[in-house]
């Protein structure tokens, strides 16, 4: 395969691997930004969200062969200490439970809020339905949502 360039948090990468292997393995496994987790691996359950060109996208289904030139950012790369809106407002409001599934959610709720900043219910239930949490913390993540917003 011929290298394709892309970045991950802002640092460019090159990548002249396997086409069909999943984003999602590439930021695990080559790089280590763990906080990408591996759910269901079908694209149902929405643990492994990250941002492709600013928008929430399921790396398990996102394969590296449809890379080039795209802007990645994981979770890691949200904010530079943590203290992105919608981080604040998962702390203020203790959401997880046991976490598996947050960083997802976060990024999920992160990129609703870049493309709608006043969402209403309906929105933050639309864009939050794929995101499963075991724990039932839904509760809480559209408190933090409607805090974030504020
Ligand atoms: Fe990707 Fe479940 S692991 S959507």
């Amino acid at each position: 395969m011929k290298r394709i360039s892309f970045t991950v948090n802002g640092v460019q990468h090159r990548y002249g691997g396997d086409p069909e292997m999943p984003l999602l393995w590439y930021l695990r496994d080559l790089l280590q930004l763990t906080g990408t987790k591996y759910g269901c691996g079908a694209g149902v359950c929405g643990a492994c969200t990250v941002h492709l060109d600013g928008v929430a996208t399921r790396s398990c289904i996102t394969k590296m062969g449809s890379m080039a030139g795209k802007r990645v950012v994981t979770i890691e790369g949200l904010s530079p200490h943590g203290d992105h809106p919608v981080q604040k407002a998962w702390q203020a409001c203790d959401v997880p439970q046991c976490g598996y599934c947050q960083g997802g959610q976060i990024m999920q709720a992160a990129s609703l809020l870049r493309q709608k900043p006043h969402p209403t219910e309906r929105d933050i239930e639309e864009a939050m339905q794929g995101n499963i949490c075991r724990c039932g913390t839904y509760q809480r993540i559209r408190q933090a949502i409607v805090l974030a917003a504020k």
